[in-house]
């Protein structure tokens, strides 16, 4: 397994496989906001790397030995905007084709890169609605996410980093 930080160029070039695999990653899960599908994932991710919600964002893609996509954490932002110290994460996932171990290692090597990542941005925390139950279970118990509900937002979750 490879897992490299890649730009938006790297995205577009494996666009087919990268999509073919959120929407295996995606097709069973419980989503938590209303009406949320797997079009979701696939359609934040398109826009962002098409650019369409601005420049400074990366992405961790793994790859197996043979060079096929099997998880990625994408929409990572590498810059500060405005004032705000908190940041939005995208979309998290493991190919449903891999054993836990692998899982688990490719999920914990994402999460300390990305965390690295963006405290060298100059963040300082996260704030991000949370995508599906498993993803909320997962990063709550391994990675420190805390559910904290607002007035108008039952989803928002909290990382301190
Ligand atoms: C979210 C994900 C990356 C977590 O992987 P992980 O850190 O190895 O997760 P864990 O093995 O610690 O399991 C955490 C929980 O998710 C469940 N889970 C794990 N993989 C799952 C999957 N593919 N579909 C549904 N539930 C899953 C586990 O059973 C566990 O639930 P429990 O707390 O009720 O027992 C992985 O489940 C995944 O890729 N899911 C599909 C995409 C997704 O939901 N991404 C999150 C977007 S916010």
């Amino acid at each position: 397994m490879e897992i490299s930080l890649v730009d938006e160029s790297v995205m577009r070039s494996r666009w087919d496989d990268v999509e073919d695999a959120l929407r295996r990653a995606f097709a069973g899960s419980h989503f938590n906001d209303e009406g949320y599908t797997v079009d979701n994932p696939i359609n934040y991710t398109r826009s962002v790397v098409e650019g369409r919600l601005g420049p400074g964002f990366k992405h961790l893609l793994a790859l197996d030995d043979a060079g096929s996509v099997i998880g990625g954490f994408f929409c990572i932002q590498t810059e500060l905007k405005g004032s705000t110290t908190a940041h939005d994460i995208g979309w998290i996932f493991a190919v449903p084709e891999i054993d836990r171990p692998m899982r688990r290692e490719m999920i914990d090597t994402f999460m300390q890169r990305a965390f690295a990542t963006l405290r060298e941005a100059g963040f300082r925390r996260i704030e991000s609605n949370m995508g599906t139950r498993a993803g909320g279970a997962s990063l709550s118990r391994h990675y420190g996410f805390v559910h904290s509900p607002v007035p108008g937002n039952d989803n928002r979750w909290v990382k301190e980093l």
